[in-house]
């Protein structure tokens, strides 16, 4: 018999907004409502990524103005989160990646966040730029207003 350990296979999928707020209570909104402006709303993208059943990272993508750079059909990204268990091994980069491709199926030109300080890094390594300094939003902390530009399809 094969030693070899199973690595499970991650698979992203679409969600229902409450399917995603275990993660969000555990990584980013401690003390705050789990629910976000715009949850339900009809245009509201939640994905999933599950490693064998288990969701393990979450996302939402919205339709909003950018604060900071014009665009046609801009969307933002927020309620980024993957569990510590399987953080830097690509989970987060394949959430983002599966967004991008369907909101730009759905016309976006541009999504944008309010990055944590701690978490530019990442979505530096995962194709967005700062556009702004630090500012602070409480009760988080630091965040930079960052972007990614989208082929326009
Ligand atoms: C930020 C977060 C979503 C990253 O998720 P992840 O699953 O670890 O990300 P990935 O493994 O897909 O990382 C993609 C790349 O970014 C890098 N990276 C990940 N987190 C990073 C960080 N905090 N700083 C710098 N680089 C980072 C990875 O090493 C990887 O680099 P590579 O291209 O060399 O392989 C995760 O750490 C998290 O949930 N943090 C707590 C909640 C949070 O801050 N969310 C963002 C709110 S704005």
């Amino acid at each position: 018999m094969s030693s070899e350990v199973h690595p499970g296979t991650i698979s992203i999928e679409q969600v229902a907004a409450g399917d995603t707020y275990p993660l969000r209570a555990q990584e980013l909104r401690q003390g705050r409502p789990l629910e976000m402006d715009g949850d339900d709303a009809p245009y509201a993208l939640h994905l999933a990524a599950r490693l064998d059943g288990d969701i393990v990272g979450v996302v939402r993508f919205h339709p909003r103005d950018c604060p900071w750079l014009e665009a046609e059909a801009p969307w933002q990204l927020r309620g980024m989160a993957t569990d510590p268990q399987v953080r830097r091994l690509g989970v987060g980069r394949a959430l983002v990646a599966a967004g991008l491709s369907r909101v730009v199926q759905r016309g976006a030109d541009l999504v944008w966040c309010d990055a944590r300080a701690a978490a530019v890094g990442f979505y530096a390594r995962i194709g967005f730029r700062p556009v702004t300094d630090e500012y602070e939003l409480r009760p988080v902390g630091p965040h930079r207003g960052m972007v990614i530009e989208l082929p326009i399809r």
